[in-house]
């Protein structure tokens, strides 16, 4: 059986938890239209929404945030900060955010227009709707191993680097601003990218002139796994890795709620001094002056502490050993999931769990609902509710080839036996997992509409 790595650190500070009784958990889903962002935390017993923004602070990250320098313009913290991005990242120019998405929000305004093609492997929901909602037309070149749940690829985050080529010769690099690539694949399993898939995409771009923007929020599981996975880069160290990632690329926007282990912000970086200059103006406009961008002194401070312990190695072992342990107990259990085992989550494959529910009826929801109803565990469908949509021509739908539930494991939050009990929960599921029923929707906005949508058993 996989053991679970020991934790590199030892607990200082609690927060109480809750399992609230089956017939209260009933009431609440009710209560949330049975979408689980409506659900109070409280009301969560082990909370796997998300591992954005929920992390533990070490006691480093506390301490600076009490040296947070709240200048206005020019604070300590800004340029405590800027050195590590520039130890790490080594971009000429960076503007702070307040989170990933005002990031993309940023870089989209200002560089893409009606009909736009934007490529990447997979973009995640926000970085597809900030594209979307500036008329642009986001595309996936992933590789097709990425669908097949069971196929053992180490890289199945990587690049389809023909289909991207296809993409850019079929659209004309004229109407592609810039392109990307995520690492890790959030959407597509939290599968890792190759530093030569990396290399090749960064290629593929330059060959044709397209500035190339890595989604890098979680750039440092990345790294892990190529020191782990990649053959040459074993005795590299993950600096040495990151250092290497970021030289292919003209510019990176992350969510520092994720590997740079805070409750709140994010960055832009570029090399390039003119779209820094425009960066800036729409930056001040929306979120704030250049050197706090919608961020606190402290929250500074604490992102620059974080960068650092995210890539440290024992860190990293520990990390991406939990999540190998939660995915190989439900595997063993006989739980379909997405192997093999990301970074930063597992993903169950709801649609093979529940072969009995369709498309339409939102097999990953249906799972998610369940699991909640059984445990007091929040997991999050990455399936139709968040993907599927229209073809602008037809008007027929277009649903994702996976059917996805989604367990995001915060960082150094859960210890070994809230896993366990998840895994219980599973096990109880799969007993009764034929009478689980599909859902429909009674209410749903225009753009990102897992958010907000409220839900309806069916009968
Ligand atoms: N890019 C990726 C790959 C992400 O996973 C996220 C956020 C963002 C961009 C946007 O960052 O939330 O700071 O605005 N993912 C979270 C998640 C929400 O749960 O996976 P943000």
């Amino acid at each position: 059986m996989q053991q679970h790595p020991p934790e590199p650190f030892r607990i200082k500070m609690v927060e109480p938890i809750h399992l609230i009784s089956p017939d209260q958990r009933k009431k609440a889903m009710q209560e949330a239209g049975y979408n689980l962002f409506a659900l109070k935390a409280e009301d969560v017993y082990i909370d796997l929404l998300t591992d954005s923004g929920t992390g533990a602070m070490s006691q480093y990250q506390w301490a600076a945030i009490m040296q947070g320098d709240e200048s206005y313009a020019g604070a300590r913290s800004y340029f405590r900060l800027k050195q590590t991005m520039q130890d790490i990242f080594g971009f000429e120019y960076f503007v702070p955010t307040h989170q990933g998405r005002a990031a993309e929000n940023i870089l989209s305004a200002i560089l893409v227009r009606s009909g736009s093609i934007i490529p990447s492997n997979m973009h995640f929901d926000t970085t597809d709707a900030n594209i979307r909602a500036r008329g642009g037309d986001p595309q996936n070149c992933v590789i097709t191993d990425a669908f097949i749940t069971k196929s053992t690829n180490p890289f199945k985050g990587n690049m389809d680097i023909e289909k991207l080529e296809e993409l850019i010769r079929k659209t004309g690099p004229e109407n592609i601003p810039f392109g990307c690539i995520t690492i890790t694949n959030n959407a597509g399993g939290g599968q890792p990218v190759s530093m030569k898939n990396i290399r090749e995409t960064s290629h593929i771009y330059h060959k044709y002139n397209i500035p190339f923007f890595i989604d890098c929020c979680r750039y440092a599981e990345n790294c892990y796994f190529i020191k782990l996975r990649e053959p040459g880069y074993e005795h590299k160290t993950l600096l040495e890795i990151a250092n290497e990632i970021f030289q292919t690329a003209d510019g990176a926007f992350m969510s520092a709620k994720k590997d740079a282990i805070v409750n709140i912000g994010g960055f832009l970086a570029v090399r390039d001094g003119d779209l820094f200059q425009k960066i800036s103006n729409e930056l001040i406009l929306r979120e704030g002056f250049i050197t706090y961008g919608g961020l606190a002194g402290r929250d500074l401070e604490a992102m620059a502490v974080g960068l650092s312990e995210g890539l440290d190695e024992a860190y990293l072992t520990y990390r991406i050993g939990q999540t190998a342990y939660l995915g190989n107990r439900l595997i063993e259990n006989g739980i379909p999931i997405i192997e093999p085992t990301g970074g930063h989550a597992i993903y169950v494959d709801a649609g093979s769990f529940l072969p009995h529910i369709p498309h339409a009826e939102f097999p990953g929801q249906a799972l998610a609902a369940a699991l909640y109803l059984e445990g007091g565990i929040r997991g999050i469908e990455i399936g139709s509710v968040m993907f599927a949509h229209p073809d602008p021509q037809t008007g027929e739908m277009i649903y994702p080839r996976l059917e996805l539930v989604r367990l995001a494991l915060p960082r150094r939050v859960y210890t070994q036996s809230h896993l366990d009990y998840v895994v219980e929960a599973f096990k109880n599921i799969a007993q009764r997992c034929q009478d689980i029923r599909g859902y429909h929707i009674l209410y749903e906005p225009q753009f990102l509409r897992h958010f907000t949508a409220k839900f309806a058993p069916l009968l």
